[in-house]
């Protein structure tokens, strides 16, 4: 009967075919259309219209049958695909000792690692660049239940990971259905920060930045982290051998000059650290790329005051709007810029400054410094790289997109902690109005005509690090308010957010911590960004933090399923919006290669490899294969 009752569903299905005018566009001749003749199906036709429609409804019914079951045999394992070799190495300008002389006469020195009595035998007392003064500032700062070293106190010789290590996890019942390609010049990589992994903080002549004292009292402190200051051999190698293409990582400041300052000695062991572990990518095949501040700014700029989040509208202070801030971190940059822009392609300025702004002072210090370098390096270097910024903004979507007021909201979110700073760079355009009016008071925050001329278009791609999105409305007493109330708890944002949607619905998928898989949104996202700063947007940073990850047993934190996933479905976002939006997305930077120190807390763990901090092993976990694997499907 099954069978019979499928030939009527057939009948009906070329009933309707060739009851519509052309149902299938530019059909060929000889087509099944044509072969069959209007005679015979006229009469098909009214047999079939003459059913009652109970009757023509297809039923599959599957046939069941015995066989010999036998099980089936373990497939061959697959193995992570490593970086090609020999790889090729891009000159992205001049070397150093030709463009040298564009710094001056600068002083080189070494002041190696801290020995707390230093202070007291030291003879230099008369020097203020000695190893008595740089003993004093790390006396000055005061660290609590400070630990130089872990294991290691020199560069540790790379063994390559064996091959068992890199065996591909079982694949997943699920895939994507996107028959896309990225673009040849996609970045493709991982990114970390040296306050989150290196250690050695006070070793080699590092001296303190707010990143040792910021969380002083209030969580516990990790001072050696994943000592990568030693293992970054170690941790280079498994990159390459895992077939990542690109290594962000972050010079701290204070390792390059401890007295901060222009016309203070530069720290040979810092220069030569990095210079080492670019020369070490390039061997490997790995493009290096360099973020001259990750939240370490030096604690000099503080005037001794320790940084707390109540005390500045604008989160922390990184010293940003000190006004010796823009000339230091400009001399800073330089001698950074001058050193490795040969090897090195991609700089990014500054990470995330809303957060460590403090003051809307600090903001426009940032957008001059920033492009103040971008001038040096273009134009005085002629280095041929690009040169970013990267910004924090977990996208602000109005909770009713049709009332005005979230409208309103949402704009207002982006305005602040994007728009502050990428009106003028980007647009060469005055801050949004929405600040303006905010910080009306403020009049030395605001750029002078021949100011903004100057910033105007100085930076070669928007860094974006679009975890996840929030939610947004107006507070409940309205926006106008809330910005003419300094003791409003939400000045001077003035936006409310929450993390469920109108439909009552949480955003989506929920990490450990602030983050929820939402690609929908993050598509929706690099369209906002491209059409409004009208830049190649980089995706700088993303990540998830599994739930409960460190509670689970070595085997099960590696099959990390939920993290997978999310970075698999924002690859795929990315490429929708690259292929069907024409949005220009430059690249995509994961966060974070390895678990770190984030900020003490314990319960946001990013990394695609476990690190335990005892033995300072690591373990690949399943999304770190998932992501490369998904690029190199498609390239
Ligand atoms: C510092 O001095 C104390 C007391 O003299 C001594 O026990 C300790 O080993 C010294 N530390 C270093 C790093 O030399
Ligand atoms: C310092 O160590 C003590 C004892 O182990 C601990 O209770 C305290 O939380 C630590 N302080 C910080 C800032 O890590
Ligand atoms: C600003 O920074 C300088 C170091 O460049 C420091 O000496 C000074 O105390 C800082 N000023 C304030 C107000 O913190
Ligand atoms: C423009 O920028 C350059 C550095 O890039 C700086 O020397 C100059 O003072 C700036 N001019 C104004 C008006 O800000
Ligand atoms: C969304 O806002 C529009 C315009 O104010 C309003 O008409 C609509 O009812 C709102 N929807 C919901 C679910 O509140
Ligand atoms: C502007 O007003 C804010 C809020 O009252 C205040 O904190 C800030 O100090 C004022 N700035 C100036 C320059 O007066
Ligand atoms: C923010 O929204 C929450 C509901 O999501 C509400 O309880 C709270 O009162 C609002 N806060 C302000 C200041 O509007
Ligand atoms: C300003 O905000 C504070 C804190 O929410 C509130 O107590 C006060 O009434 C507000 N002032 C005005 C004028 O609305
Ligand atoms: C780190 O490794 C040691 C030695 O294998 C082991 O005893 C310890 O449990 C590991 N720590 C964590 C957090 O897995």
């Amino acid at each position: 009967m099954a069978s019979i009752r499928n030939q009527w569903g057939i009948f009906r299905y070329l009933s309707e075919v060739f009851t519509e005018p052309s149902p299938i566009k530019g059909q060929p001749e000889g087509s099944i259309s044509t072969m069959i003749s209007t005679a015979v199906l006229a009469s098909l036709l009214a047999v079939v219209q003459a059913l009652p429609a109970s009757d023509m409804s297809v039923e599959v019914s599957p046939r069941y049958a015995y066989s010999q079951f036998t099980f089936p045999p373990n497939a061959a394992p697959t193995y992570a695909k490593g970086l090609p070799k020999p790889s090729t190495v891009t000159n992205y300008g001049p070397h150093y000792t030709e463009v040298s002389h564009l710094l001056g006469d600068l002083k080189t020195t070494t002041w190696g690692n801290w020995n707390p009595n230093a202070t007291a035998t030291a003879t230099d007392k008369d020097d203020p660049y000695g190893q008595y003064a740089w003993s004093q500032l790390w006396e000055n700062v005061a660290l609590k239940n400070f630990t130089s070293t872990g294991i290691y106190s020199t560069t540790v010789d790379p063994t390559p990971v064996p091959s068992e290590s890199l065996v591909l996890p079982p694949p997943d019942v699920f895939s994507f259905d996107d028959n896309l390609k990225f673009p040849s010049d996609f970045v493709f990589g991982v990114a970390g920060s040296a306050a989150q992994i290196e250690g050695a903080i006070a070793m080699e002549g590092r001296s303190p930045t707010i990143m040792e004292v910021l969380v002083r009292d209030s969580r516990p402190k990790d001072y050696v982290t994943n000592e990568n200051y030693y293992l970054y051999k170690q941790d280079l190698l498994r990159l390459a051998q895992m077939g990542v293409k690109t290594y962000s990582f972050s010079i701290p400041w204070t390792r390059i000059l401890p007295f901060v300052t222009p016309g203070t000695p530069v720290n040979k062991q810092g220069i030569d650290h990095y210079d080492d572990l670019i020369n070490y990518c390039l061997e490997l095949g790995i493009q290096p790329m360099v973020t001259l501040t990750h939240f370490d700014s030096p604690v000099q700029f503080l005037g001794g005051k320790v940084p707390l989040a109540t005390d500045y509208p604008l989160n922390f202070y990184a010293g940003y709007a000190n006004d010796t801030f823009v000339e230091a971190f400009v001399n800073y940059g330089k001698i950074v810029m001058s050193h490795f822009a040969d090897r090195v392609g991609l700089f990014v300025t500054f990470n995330e400054p809303y957060l460590y702004a403090g003051y809307p002072l600090g903001v426009k210090n940032v957008v001059t410094a920033h492009a103040a370098l971008y001038d040096f390096y273009h134009n005085e270097l002629k280095g041929c790289g690009k040169v970013g910024i990267k910004f924090n903004d977990n996208f602000g979507v109005p909770k009713n997109a049709t009332d005005p007021q979230d409208v309103a909201a949402a704009n207002r979110f982006q305005d602040f902690q994007l728009g502050s700073f990428a009106n003028p760079l980007f647009l060469g355009q005055d801050y949004p109005e929405a600040w303006k009016s905010t910080f009306s008071n403020e009049t030395e925050i605001f750029f002078s005509a021949e100011e903004l001329k100057n910033v105007s278009k100085k930076v070669d791609f928007l860094g974006i690090d679009p975890y996840t999105y929030t939610v947004v409305t107006p507070p409940e007493e309205g926006i106008a308010a809330c910005q003419a109330n300094t003791s409003h708890s939400l000045w001077p944002l003035c936006v409310n957010e929450t993390q469920t949607r109108e439909d009552g619905w949480k955003m989506g998928y929920r990490s450990e911590s602030y983050v929820y898989t939402t690609p929908v949104e993050f598509r929706q996202y690099l369209n906002y960004l491209w059409n409004t700063f009208k830049a190649p947007v980089f995706v700088t940073e993303y990540g998830f933090p599994e739930w409960k990850e460190t509670e689970k047993e070595l085997g099960d934190q590696l099959f990390d399923q939920a993290r997978s996933i999310y970075y698999r479905s924002y690859l795929d976002a990315m490429l929708k919006a690259i292929h069907e939006d024409k949005v220009e997305v430059m690249g995509s930077l994961a966060w974070s290669f390895q678990d770190n120190w984030e900020f003490g807390s314990a319960d946001q763990l990013f990394g695609m490899q476990v690190v335990n901090t005892t033995t300072q092993e690591r373990f690949f976990k399943k999304s770190f294969f998932d992501y490369v694997k998904f690029y190199q499907d498609r390239i």
